[in-house]
């Protein structure tokens, strides 16, 4: 065996050459790679004994990608496009030998060999969509040559792989290798030279573009079918533009187009904030006083207390995941109804062709029912999602702790209330840790954890380590009101509500944070989630809410009612603004004595978001979360936020600490000192400074 560079390796295996790449964790294409791929077939070529080549990784998985931390920086030569037109070029032909992930770069290598051959388990994919760029390396031109149009479009401006199956209906690999990868890969190269088969050069293929050339509404149509999903993302459009440049172009011009599309994306704010937002989700994981080694908890069974809106959502979860759960609830008829909504949701899902039947009874045999609280006895952890009331749930950990073994952990879906006082009502404060979903819990990723003074590292890690399991992208944070998430979002109301009276409509409100790209704006959002638990809240903690405590006196409860800040159509979702709410509206204004005025777009933004932001620096200076990353995640994970706007504080950081600054204090001059700067956005914007230097 020759080594070709640090990471490369050749050897002549009888009449086939191999070129192996290792490069841990996941074979990406960092330039030793590059060059050793390079040299490894040039050498393969050069040597007489072999008159084919494999191109082989070790480790789990072929070349899942570029080399992410090359990025920026001044490109390295060879180039990915150099390698695989070596390769493409080359005088025997060349077999990939596909197992794990060829991925982006990986498999725009692999495009580059005369066959591609793989293991039932492999997955292929071009996913930089998912980065704010797309395949860089002639992935859109090669791709659409392979399989048609219509997959490559689905696969490049979608992002999402595919698996071994698909990839040989399509066409994209040529064989399923059973056994050993290698060593099928070297027997298919051979029986290629038996047969005299062609060095098919995929950049000379054109007949799988026939079909868009004599339909180019090919193109719209997709366009239109992503339009929802893909709302204000730059990087589907030219990904779409690049392989509609490979029916429209000879392959080199094709590829040029690629590349100007591609720098277009590169330089662009929105895949700097997509690479930003990559690193911070896996960033998020690590708490920062929580060594790494730190000895778990086996999670083997879940109970959960409470089967209503969330306890049903979070147990979803769990099964999903194969773990057993037991749901208590008060009574009977509260828990057969709890687990009617778990088995009508997985229901809705098989009818609509997502989960298979089987998989729905496998979820249903792990769940069990009872109403009585004694049956948690024995469970890894439980989840407590009753009431939001403290008196009640700390009647309920102190139940727990009497009843569940040593070492288990115990967990609450609290939104507001005091963590630490929770965990006080146990003898086991260390076990008590809060885990908070979003609603609807079998859907949102976010789990933001929280730590109170006591709890411990291991339950910490083991909480992390859980979410990963079911599904959830965890964010760990510490006790306050309303922990980071809804503790920014109360500063966002409060604007929204202010704004409202002083005269902009809030249809405008709603308008602007949607195009800003918020999945839907407050007021729509607070129908959605039902006005009534906002109501519930200030009831309890004697605060009053002028325009929304009015529409929920009216019964107006959001959609569930039919009526909220909007009016809805029996069945439908779609708000339409109601001249009763306008009154209410104009009634309170006048009430509190406010003279409305024109409000611009622009006001609406700055007094809905740059509260937020300042509210982030309070919470960071506090402690309460980690990093200034950790709060991004929460906002797209668990709110929607762009993830092109890589979330506030990314935001914050483009627009700069220093206008967000100027900003704040003109609005401290028209309304008051709830608009003073937070101390820490002070002094970052004075040293001229962002979050990211923190
Ligand atoms: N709804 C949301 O959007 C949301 C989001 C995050 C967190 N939370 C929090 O989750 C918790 C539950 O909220 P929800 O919206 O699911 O409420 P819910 O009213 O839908 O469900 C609560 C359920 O708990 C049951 N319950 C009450 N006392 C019980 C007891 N002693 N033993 C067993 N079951 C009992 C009730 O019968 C009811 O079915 C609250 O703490 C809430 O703040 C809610």
């Amino acid at each position: 065996m020759t080594a070709i560079t640090d990471f490369v390796s050749y050897e002549a295996q009888g009449s086939v050459g191999v070129v192996t790449v290792n490069n841990p964790p996941v074979n990406a294409l960092s330039v030793g790679v590059r060059a050793g791929i390079k040299g490894g077939v040039e050498a393969a070529i050069a040597d007489d004994s072999v008159s084919a080549v494999v191109l082989a990784c070790e480790g789990r998985t072929f070349i899942a990608g570029a080399d992410i931390t090359e990025f920026g920086k001044p490109p390295m030569e060879p180039g990915l496009h150099e390698v695989i037109g070596v390769i493409e070029s080359s005088s025997k032909p060349v077999v990939a030998a596909i197992h794990g992930t060829a991925l982006g770069g990986g498999l725009e290598t692999a495009l580059g060999c005369h066959y591609r051959v793989a293991n039932g388990t492999a997955k292929v994919g071009l996913p930089e969509v998912k980065l704010g760029l797309l395949p860089g390396a002639g992935g859109t031109q090669r791709l659409p040559r392979v399989v048609g149009i219509p997959m490559a479009l689905t696969m490049i401006a979608g992002g999402n792989p595919i698996g071994a199956k698909k990839a040989l209906e399509v066409g994209l690999i040529s064989e399923i290798i059973e056994g050993d990868l290698t060593e099928g890969a070297i027997a298919f190269a051979k029986k290629v030279v038996a047969e005299g088969r062609p060095l098919v050069k995929i950049s000379d293929q054109n007949d799988k573009l026939e079909e868009a050339k004599s339909n180019p509404a090919i193109f719209d149509d997709f366009r239109k079918s992503i339009a929802r999903k893909s709302r204000n993302f730059e990087a589907p459009e030219n990904c779409i533009k690049a392989v509609e440049g490979s029916v429209n172009l000879p392959f080199a011009e094709g590829l040029k187009r690629e590349r100007e599309l591609f720098m277009e994306l590169m330089q662009g704010e929105q895949s700097k904030a997509q690479q930003y937002f990559f690193f911070s989700e896996r960033l998020a994981n690590k708490i920062p006083d929580v060594p790494k080694d730190t000895p778990l908890i086996d999670i083997n069974t879940a109970g959960i207390v409470g089967a209503g809106t969330m306890g049903g959502g979070i147990a979803m979860n769990f099964l999903q995941a194969g773990i057993p759960v037991t749901i208590v609830e008060t009574t009977q008829e509260a828990l057969d109804k709890g687990i009617g909504i778990i088995e009508a949701n997985y229901a809705a899902t098989v009818s609509k062709g997502r989960m298979k039947q089987e998989a729905m009874d496998k979820c249903m045999s792990l769940l069990t029912g009872t109403t009585s609280l004694e049956d948690l006895a024995d469970v890894d952890i439980v989840i407590e999602a009753i009431f939001e009331n403290m008196d009640v749930k700390k009647e309920i950990f102190g139940k727990l702790d009497a009843i569940c073994k040593d070492g288990a952990i115990l967990a609450t879906n609290t939104s507001t209330l005091d963590i630490d006082e929770i965990g006080e009502a146990t003898k086991r404060p260390e076990y008590v840790i809060g885990l908070h979903f979003f609603s609807p819990a079998n859907v949102m990723k976010l789990l933001e954890e929280v730590r109170t003074k006591k709890t411990s590292a291991t339950v910490m890690a083991t909480c992390m380590a859980l979410a990963k399991r079911i599904g959830k992208v965890p964010a760990m944070v510490g006790v306050c009101d309303g922990f980071v998430g809804n503790r920014m979002l109360a500063q966002r109301g409060e604007q929204a509500n202010k704004l409202i009276l002083e005269g902009a409509k809030l249809e405008d409100v709603d308008r602007v944070l949607f195009d800003f790209g918020m999945p839907m704006g407050p007021f729509a959002m607070s129908d959605l989630a039902g006005n009534d638990v906002g109501w519930r809240i200030r009831q309890g903690r004697g605060v009053t809410s002028p325009v929304a405590d009015a529409i929920c006196e009216l019964g107006r409860f959001g959609q569930k009612t039919g009526d909220g800040y909007y009016h809805y159509e029996k069945g439908s979702r779609t708000p339409q603004p109601d001249p009763i709410v306008e009154d209410i509206i104009v009634k309170a204004a006048r009430d509190a004595g406010i003279n409305r005025r024109e409000v611009s777009d622009e006001e609406i933004l700055k007094r809905c978001i740059y509260p937020m932001i300042n509210e982030a620096a309070k919470i960071l200076e506090e402690g309460i979360a980690a990093r200034a990353s950790d709060i991004d995640v929460i906002w797209v994970y668990g709110y929607g936020w762009p993830i092109y706007r890589g979330g506030p504080l990314r935001y914050a950081d483009h627009i700069g600490l220093e206008n967000i600054y100027n900003d704040l204090l003109k609005f401290k001059e028209e309304h008051g000192d709830e608009w003073t700067p937070a101390p820490l956005l002070e002094k970052l914007a004075k040293e001229g400074k962002g979050f990211k230097d923190l």
